[in-house]
């Protein structure tokens, strides 16, 4: 938790920035795994945690723009949970923590709700993205749960991605944190990828080390030989020689701050000449990006930069032919990286997302791309300093859809589909670094995980 006069300023800023009625924020609950009390690991909402810090179940806090009133709602426990938890902190001195110095019981927050409605005020409220907070929000407000998304409040969304976006030095310390213990995932996985070895044991001691960090993995481990299925969950299989094995991991923090790496190193220890002339292009690719990477330029410009890095690369050991340019501009690189090249990074290891990629990624000036790879560009718009976004380009040899372009001759000026024939056990090759846009430019955050082959090579050695 941060000091409670970042709290206080971050509402105060919020609030400037809706014209009138009250914003609600909801703070998530237990879920359970496979009955009531076995609950996944608790998970606070993000945006709960930017403005109201606390990091406990069931809060709901509520700000009225016109009167300045701030509330948090929740119930103190009983003698019943002390027996089960601990002694626990009572809500109001948690609440005086992070500068909110009114506290009601949880019931309380539908009389307030009403109230506001009837009086004919704005209720400003989120997307909700659990079940347990669409029926909560459902009941509160009387909109069925299939129209709440309709019904979130845009100016909410919008003034709170542009808070949320440019991240505050204490903030960027935090997420600098999070980067350094997946320094230590990486380079763990690393050493220990050898043939005989089992995907899950990597998996499981890469977690290990994000659990020991203080907080769990930022998103579920993606750790594979089968690198070309892009969030490849699947740690079943033993490591085999002359194999690749890609591993996208990462931290988050007891704070809740997010790093996100990628690496993909040759199990043997050593690239093989096919694999390190992949490899080369991804690395140019991610090079190229970073170094277009500054305020005022567009991530969909950078994307389409890396593209052209990768459509280029591709050309010249074979697998693609014709104009380079026009070989991106028609989309055919997406057979090879059908992703975008990152996102926001922060609370969220997509940062937000929970909020509308179209509000977090996108503006007036730039709009999504609906062609098949770059639709899934999560980043789009003018760059800012205090952003923080991954650059994660990536070269993935995808059988089925090499097979589904062949057969319906999709692009077929720009690839050499009879080439490909060679490639369509190889995998798939993806490094990401974490990006913090500069005043002049950008930096990657923390000391860079080993990234050449050269490097690579040097720590599996
Ligand atoms: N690290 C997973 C992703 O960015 O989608
Ligand atoms: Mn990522």
């Amino acid at each position: 938790m941060f000091n409670r006069e970042t709290y206080i300023g971050r509402r105060q800023q919020l609030t400037q920035k809706i014209s009138n009625g009250i914003i609600l924020l909801l703070g998530n609950g237990d879920s359970p795994m496979n009955y009531a009390d076995n609950s996944y690991y608790f998970r606070q909402d993000s945006s709960f945690l930017y403005f109201f810090g606390l990091d406990f179940q069931n809060l709901a806090g509520v700000i009225d723009v016109d009167s300045g009133e701030v509330i948090i709602f929740g119930n103190d426990v009983d003698i019943e949970d002390v027996i089960w938890m601990g002694p626990q902190i009572a809500l109001r001195e948690k609440a005086s923590q992070v500068g909110v110095l009114k506290t009601e019981p949880f019931k309380n927050l539908q009389d307030r709700i009403e109230k506001a409605i009837s009086s004919g005020r704005k209720v400003h409220f989120l997307p909700p993205y659990r079940a347990e907070n669409k029926l909560l929000l459902s009941d509160l407000l009387g909109i069925s749960v299939s129209k709440l998304k309709a019904y979130s409040s845009v100016e909410l969304i919008k003034s709170i991605i542009s808070l949320r976006s440019v991240k505050e030095e204490q903030e960027i310390s935090e997420i600098r944190k999070a980067c350094a213990v997946g320094y230590q995932m990486h380079v763990t996985a690393m050493k220990m990828a050898r043939a005989g070895v089992w995907e899950q044991t990597i998996a499981g001691t890469i977690e290990g080390i994000a659990n020991s960090g203080g907080g769990m993995v930022s998103f579920p481990v993606i750790l594979s030989q089968n690198g070309e299925t892009l969030h490849n969950h699947d740690h079943s299989k033993t490591l085999q020689n002359g194999r690749l094995l890609l591993v996208d991991a990462g931290a988050e923090l007891g704070s809740h701050y997010a790093s996100d790496f990628t690496r993909t190193v040759p199990v043997s220890g050593k690239f093989t000449p096919k694999q390190r002339e992949i490899y080369e292009i991804v690395l140019a690719a991610n090079n190229r990006g970073r170094e277009l990477t500054k305020p005022g330029s567009t991530y969909l410009s950078v994307h389409l930069a890396a593209a052209e890095v990768i459509a280029s690369g591709l050309k010249a050991i074979g697998l693609m032919k014709g104009d380079v340019h026009d070989a991106v501009r028609n989309g055919a690189h997406a057979l090879f990286m059908p992703h975008g090249l990152g996102h926001m990074l922060g609370l969220d290891v997509h940062d937000m997302e929970d909020l509308g990629q179209i509000y977090v990624g996108y503006d007036d000036e730039i709009r999504p791309v609906d062609q098949f790879g770059t639709a899934y560009l999560r980043m789009g718009r003018k760059l800012q300093p205090g952003f923080v976004i991954t650059n994660e380009p990536g070269i993935y040899f995808i059988p089925a859809l090499i097979e589904k372009w062949k057969a319906e001759k999709i692009n077929t000026d720009f690839i050499n589909f009879d080439r490909l024939a060679d490639y369509l056990d190889f995998g798939g090759i993806r490094l990401e670094d974490d990006i913090l846009i500069t005043e002049s430019g950008c930096e990657i955050i923390g000391d860079r995980i080993p990234v050449t082959p050269d490097e690579i090579e040097e720590v599996m050695r």
